[in-house]
């Protein structure tokens, strides 16, 4: 068991802001209990002005100011906010959209991960901040970039992506075209190619193109991402001893975040809850409505889960943060309500009982100017304390007294795979069919049998200590996994569309899943609309995918009502023949469970617990209060219990 201090923290501008009030504003973020103050993510207009004027002399004396104070600085780079002069100087490193145009300068992020000169431009300025900052005595951590993937930026149309494409392309298919043709079934309406040079980027064409073409340039795009990334790291690890993090972001999956982390020493996200429930199309109105002050019960406990196994992907042992939370209301969802009072305290502490080594808000003072001026911070753009502060001086109080954070492994294991992502999106079946959302239905259902999940890596080999593992929607799963998962003595949860294709996007003969030790055949695969779901034979229903299978030696435990198998098992594998609802899942989840030695209960919606090492968690995201077994929850509360 490892044991940590919990800490906070908030992210800062001192650009924005007079320079007379900055030691003000430091000490008060001592005063609410603040460790970590993050910096200078945006900052490059006011570093370089114009090319090669450097002015580092404000953000040295920004990082004094805060550092005497007693704060940690964590130091962004500021390489999602390429300064006009840049454009002007490669009007070509704009990311260009599906529709083939440019995206414009005026907002963030608008730079192509493939253009070389913005490259170089981007590791100019990392390499005089890291020789200037890499071992200053107040800056304690680097974070790269912000928000890879933010506002739809991983994937770029652009001509040195599709030239880079092209790169990536001949080293795959070892410079071989009829390789390449063949994997992909190019004989498929005339597409086969003569050369690498003809094979344009997969948009702007008539009708869907090849699946193989589009996953394969998803693929190289989320390579895009871990290269630009792998680079500042590089240049960071030569100047400065420091862990590095990268603030990921929720519900994007457009980038291998497990490969992006295996750089890391420290996995942090950016929390906005309201903000991720109102603007979710797959939420229902009347839960949206139910749970728009407080967010979505599982959403936030997802991603914390999520991205404690990226930063076990990378060389910090596990280290993750909330690198920014929600403190109010924000600006860009399509609604944008206040937080219940007591909401921005239960956030922390979630976050902190699913192993969060540093909650920080985002951020310090509402900005009166420029985009974001809608967006609440812990002070009002008046410096008096918005309403997110008092919540934020009673964790700090609370975290005064609190024991040390003891990490433990959870009973049940639940695989994400970003590749597997990647390939839904290029063939859902159905509009709006997505393997995350089919991923989160199975968590939450585990959440709601009242038991602590962890996410992990689809490299996993090792189960042991786990009771049982899930692995739903996996595209494609690689012979080292099916071998890894037919040797754990453990339930193991397979379906629906678990190696339904190859690594190239065929189907495989002989049919899905394709695996030995698990005798079915999946002959037949629908789509079906929400109002028209597939009853089961025990309740519950399959919504909106199902598969038709035959078995082997497969027991049929139970069928659909229209007299299809729904759940079949040999030895120690399961596999679920659709997409069950919640009804569905619980009780099917709930049956295993049993089998397997672990002890369920279910909970209310918005009921949730989490155990660490040494204590048990409650959350209630209701607004009324709950009794279990005999234990009273209040409406919007935290109870911490010792174990
Ligand atoms: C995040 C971003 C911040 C800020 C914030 C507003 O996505 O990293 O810079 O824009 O959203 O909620």
């Amino acid at each position: 068991m490892t044991t940590q201090k919990r800490t906070l923290g908030v992210c800062y501008y001192p650009e924005h802001w007079p320079r007379k009030i900055w030691e003000e504003d430091a000490a008060r973020m001592v005063e609410a209990g603040l460790t970590w103050v993050r910096i200078g993510e945006f900052a490059w207009s006011r570093l370089e002005p114009s090319q090669g004027d450097y002015r580092f002399g404000w953000l040295d004396d920004a990082i004094e100011v805060l550092g005497k104070a007693g704060l940690k600085v964590v130091l962004g780079t500021p390489t999602a906010t390429p300064p006009r002069w840049i454009v002007d100087k490669h009007p070509d490193m704009l990311a260009v959209d599906v529709d083939g145009r440019p995206r414009g300068f005026g907002s963030r992020r608008h730079y192509c991960f493939s253009h070389e000169g913005y490259k170089a431009e981007a590791a100019k300025i990392v390499q005089l901040m890291t020789e200037r900052y890499g071992r200053n005595p107040y800056v304690a951590a680097w974070q790269t970039d912000n928000e890879y993937g933010c506002h739809a930026t991983t994937i770029s149309y652009s001509v040195p992506a599709r030239d880079a494409f092209r790169d990536w392309l001949r080293g795959r298919y070892g410079d071989d075209i009829a390789a390449l043709n063949e994997a992909w079934g190019n004989v498929f309406w005339s597409m086969d190619y003569d050369s690498f040079d003809q094979i344009e980027l997969p948009n702007l064409t008539v009708t869907e193109p090849n699946p193989a073409h589009s996953l394969a340039f998803r693929r190289f795009s989320s390579d895009q991402v871990v290269a630009f990334n792998r680079a500042q790291v590089e240049i960071i690890r030569a100047h400065s001893g420091l862990p590095i993090a990268h603030n990921y972001m929720g519900k994007i999956t457009d980038f291998d975040h497990f490969a992006v982390g295996a750089d890391l020493d420290i996995a942090s996200w950016d929390a906005y809850p309201l903000g991720f429930l109102d603007e979710s199309t797959s939420f229902d109105p009347a839960h949206k409505q139910a749970y728009a002050r407080q967010g979505d019960p599982d959403f936030q406990a997802f991603h914390h889960d999520l991205y404690r196994a990226v930063g076990k992907a990378g060389t910090g042992g596990g280290r993750w943060w909330v690198m920014e939370q929600q403190p109010g209301p924000v600006n860009w969802a399509p609604h944008n309500p206040a937080p219940l009072p007591g909401m921005v305290r239960l956030w922390t502490w979630e976050a902190f009982a699913h192993g969060a080594e540093a909650v920080c808000y985002f951020r310090w003072r509402q900005a009166p100017f420029a985009q974001e001026q809608m967006h609440a911070g812990l002070l009002r753009p008046d410096s008096e304390e918005a309403a997110g502060m008092a919540e934020v001086y009673a964790v700090a109080e609370e975290l005064s007294s609190a024991p040390d954070a003891h990490a433990v492994q959870a009973p049940v294991a639940l695989m994400f795979d970003y590749d597997a992502d990647f390939a839904w999106k290029v063939q859902p079946h159905a509009q709006g069919l997505s393997y995350f959302e089919l991923v989160f239905a199975h968590y939450r259902a585990l959440r709601k049998l009242g038991l602590s999940v962890d996410i992990v890596p689809p490299t996993t080999q090792d189960f042991s200590g786990y009771s049982l593992v899930l692995v739903p929607g996996m595209m494609h799963v690689s012979g080292a996994l099916k071998a890894a998962l037919n040797a754990a003595e453990i339930p193991v949860v397979l379906g629906p569309r678990t190696g339904a294709r190859t690594s190239e996007m065929s189907i495989p003969v002989p049919l899905p899943p394709a695996w030995s030790g698990l005798d079915i055949t999946v002959t037949a695969v629908e789509s079906i609309r929400l109002q028209t779901p597939v009853p089961l034979a025990q309740g519950g229903a399959f919504v909106s995918y199902r598969e038709m299978i035959e078995s082997g030696e497969a027991e049929v435990l139970e069928q659909t009502g229209d007299g299809w198998p729904a759940w079949l098992r040999q030895g120690h594998l399961n596999y679920l023949a659709g997409w069950g609802d919640m009804d569905a899942l619980c009780r099917i989840l709930a049956s295993i469970c049993e089998g397997a030695g672990v002890q369920t209960t279910v909970l209310p919606d918005g009921l949730r617990c989490r155990d660490t090492g040494r204590e048990r968690f409650w959350f209630n995201y209701d607004t009324h209060a709950h009794q279990i077994d005999g234990q009273f929850f209040g409406p919007v509360s935290v109870t911490r219990q010792a174990l």
